[in-house]
């Protein structure tokens, strides 16, 4: 009654915000990400009859409040499906510093759905699993399939799933994350989803997202870099244009979130393959193609404000691994 799966965490091209209903995490909108090789989460999970309650430890320490109440949570519901009661103790890494201020949670949830779920000796579809992973952290549906992955919003929880556009090995991309802060966000993405329908513009956004989903697919799939760029770093400041006009407003920037993404343009324009994107966070996800990799990680670490740069590629699916019994 024991199983370990590992989940890469992913970057948003087309980005989720906003849900239609809270409860369910249906979302407003769909999106479409890449997953990122090298930075995951490896979760055990044990069903133990001798156990009172459940047990989970993160990065070594054992989690109590309101972080564990999401994961006891997210257990129940398996429990329910399943049709069991028992206790579980989980045991979760994350293989990138905890402070780095990059989204845990969808690696965190696709990694405890599939370990949770092969536990109990269910082997799961990957719709089936997308969508459980999807109830844990929305974003987490997108890091059970590998590559290139886009979450289709659904008419209800079950068509809401993601699924592979294309494989990593379609397009190697880099991701060059810019860790501009390290501590938690202030106003973590729950909370902000809720409030990004207090927004005027987030209808706006939401009718043009068809628009810029086929811009997206369509880029990735013939590997056109400029369109990608144009189209997600669009897509990046429309969904900060809601979070900035909600009420109250979330401003995740920094200034040098703000130097950032005016340098970055500039360097596309001198012919470096790069474009920006943000999450809720001031942190500057920096998307290039392999060439301009090192120089891009190199003008990024000179770059005054600028803690540590994280470098990774296009990951693939989640995935069960072998652990001693
Ligand atoms: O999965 P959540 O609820 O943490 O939402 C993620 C929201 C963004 O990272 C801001 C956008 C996205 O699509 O990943």
């Amino acid at each position: 009654m024991q199983a370990t799966a590992l989940a890469h965490p992913n970057i948003a091209f087309i980005k989720y915000w906003g849900n239609r209903d809270p409860e369910l995490r249906l979302p407003a909108n769909g999106s479409l990400s890449m997953n990122l090789a090298g930075l995951m989460t490896r979760t055990r999970v044990q069903f133990d009859p001798t156990l009172a309650h459940d047990q989970i430890w993160l990065n070594g320490q054992f989690l109590e409040g309101r972080a564990r109440d999401r994961v006891v949570q997210f257990l129940d519901l398996i429990r329910a499906w399943a049709g069991v009661a028992l206790a579980a103790r989980v045991e979760s890494e994350n293989n990138f510093p905890a402070g780095a201020g990059l989204a845990s949670s969808a690696a965190a949830f696709a990694a405890l759905a599939l370990a949770t779920t092969a536990a109990l000796g269910l082997h799961l579809d990957e719709p089936t699993l997308s969508r459980l992973a999807r109830r844990g952290s929305g974003s987490a549906a997108r890091s059970v399939p590998g590559g290139f992955v886009e979450w289709q919003p659904g008419r209800g929880d079950a068509d809401s799933y993601a699924f592979s556009i294309a494989p990593p090995e379609h397009w190697p991309l880099i991701d060059c994350v810019a860790v501009i802060e390290a501590t938690h966000k202030a106003v973590g993405s729950s909370e902000g989803h809720r409030l990004a329908a207090t927004s005027p513009l987030q209808s706006a956004r939401v009718v043009d997202t068809p628009r810029r989903l086929r811009l997206a697919r369509q880029a990735i799939l013939r590997r056109d870099f400029e369109a990608l760029a144009e189209v997600a770093e669009q897509d990046s400041m429309m969904m900060h244009a809601v979070m900035m006009t909600s009420h109250p407003p979330l401003i995740y920037w920094q200034g040098t979130s703000v130097d950032l993404m005016r340098a970055v343009t500039a360097w596309r324009r001198e012919g470096v393959a790069a474009f920006y994107t943000l999450d809720a966070g001031p942190n500057v996800h920096v998307i290039c193609l392999p060439q301009d990799a090192e120089t891009v990680k190199a003008r990024l670490k000179a770059f005054s404000g600028v803690k540590e740069v994280i470098v990774a590629g296009v990951g693939g699916a989640a995935r069960l691994i072998e652990t001693e019994a």
